[in-house]
């Protein structure tokens, strides 16, 4: 064997030639396989002059390269057509997975929480079971008190009749407080509430509240309503005019109605607001002397305002939500909004 037993233009003659893939693998073995060609030309290296090996060798991987690289060219030639459209895509469609959020009544109570911390206040919580004393007596509605209708109260059949009670506001909260600790006293008491109450557009027999309480020395209504702009103008935007009109509570005195400007017509007068151009946000005033009494603290001494606001109002009125039960049905298309 020599070099020039590498025919390189008679290989590609008879590939060019060949028709079919199979005729192809025939010359593969023909020109570069076992016993073909080349092969018997890389055994015949060891037995050439010395000089010439690295010639023969050199040729002999020359022309096994060529050969395949024409191989491999007819091959693509002749084998089956490269789909025209792009395959189909079997794959299951994307349901990605979403991540939960807050709701949106969640979400309220953080961020009127992180306001009060702002302003130095704790954040308390207290039992959604509760009894007469924390959630009537001690807030100065004595048994048999009319303002006790004012409040529809569901009732838990446990102990004497009538005194194991689902808290129908968060005030009791401010009972516990008082009596579990020494003024100064700020804490803010977001938390569930229930009501015997026929549900409608804006009233749902469960609901929040978040309530606020500040016992000191030297507390002024002027400090409760300041209080009170500064928390809703954070919540509802600067230019939030708001305004307090007397009103009653047992376990305040003086008593007030908290209202804003509303936010729908901004006090012109709408269906929302009843054409008053105002919307109520809670209650509120100075703790009674009562109270205090009630609690051990002298009234003499220490002074104190509080107030009770429903949430689910904020942002009612924020985002235009309605009815309230739109909060507590689940629906996923309300959910995912906010
Ligand atoms: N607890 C009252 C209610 O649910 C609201 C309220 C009014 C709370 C005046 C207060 C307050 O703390 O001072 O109707």
């Amino acid at each position: 064997m020599d070099v020039s037993d590498l025919d390189l233009d008679a290989a590609r003659a008879a590939i060019t030639a060949a028709a079919t893939v199979d005729e192809l693998a025939e010359l593969r073995k023909r020109f570069v396989g076992k016993g073909s060609i080349a092969a018997r030309a890389r055994e015949s290296i060891k037995t050439v002059e010395p000089a010439e090996r690295p010639v023969l060798g050199k040729a002999v991987t020359e022309y096994t390269k060529a050969v395949e690289s024409l191989l491999a060219d007819a091959e693509t030639a002749l084998g089956p057509a490269p789909p025209s459209e792009p395959p189909l895509d079997l794959t299951l469609g994307g349901h990605g997975r979403q991540r939960g959020h807050l709701n949106l009544v969640t979400q309220c109570q953080r961020e009127l929480e992180d306001v009060f911390v702002s302003l130095g206040y704790v954040v308390a919580e207290g039992p959604e079971v509760e009894d007469d004393w924390h959630n009537f007596e001690a807030l100065n509605f004595p048994p048999g008190h009319p303002a006790r209708a004012m409040q529809d109260t569901l009732y838990v059949d446990l102990g004497e009749p009538e005194q194991v009670l689902l808290r129908t506001h968060t005030s009791p909260v401010q009972i516990r407080l008082m009596e579990s600790q020494e003024p100064p006293i700020f804490a803010v008491i977001p938390g569930r509430t229930y009501r015997n109450e026929t549900v409608d557009a804006r009233h749902s027999a469960v609901f929040h509240q978040i309530e606020g309480l500040a016992v000191d020395r030297g507390l002024t209504f002027g400090d409760l309503a300041g209080t009170l702009e500064a928390f809703t103008s954070a919540y509802f935007g600067k230019q939030l005019r708001s305004r307090l009109l007397p009103s009653f509570f047992p376990f305040t005195e003086p008593s007030a109605e908290f209202a804003i400007t509303c936010v729908f017509c901004d006090g012109s007068g709408c269906r929302v607001c009843s054409q008053t151009g105002w919307i109520e946000l809670g209650g509120c005033g100075m703790v009674d002397p009562n109270v205090f009494l009630a609690v051990g603290i002298d009234p003499e001494e220490y002074t104190g305002f509080a107030f009770g606001f429903g949430l689910e109002r904020m942002p009612m009125l924020r985002y235009g939500v309605e009815p309230i039960k739109t909060f507590f049905d689940n629906d996923d298309r309300f959910l995912s909004r906010y």
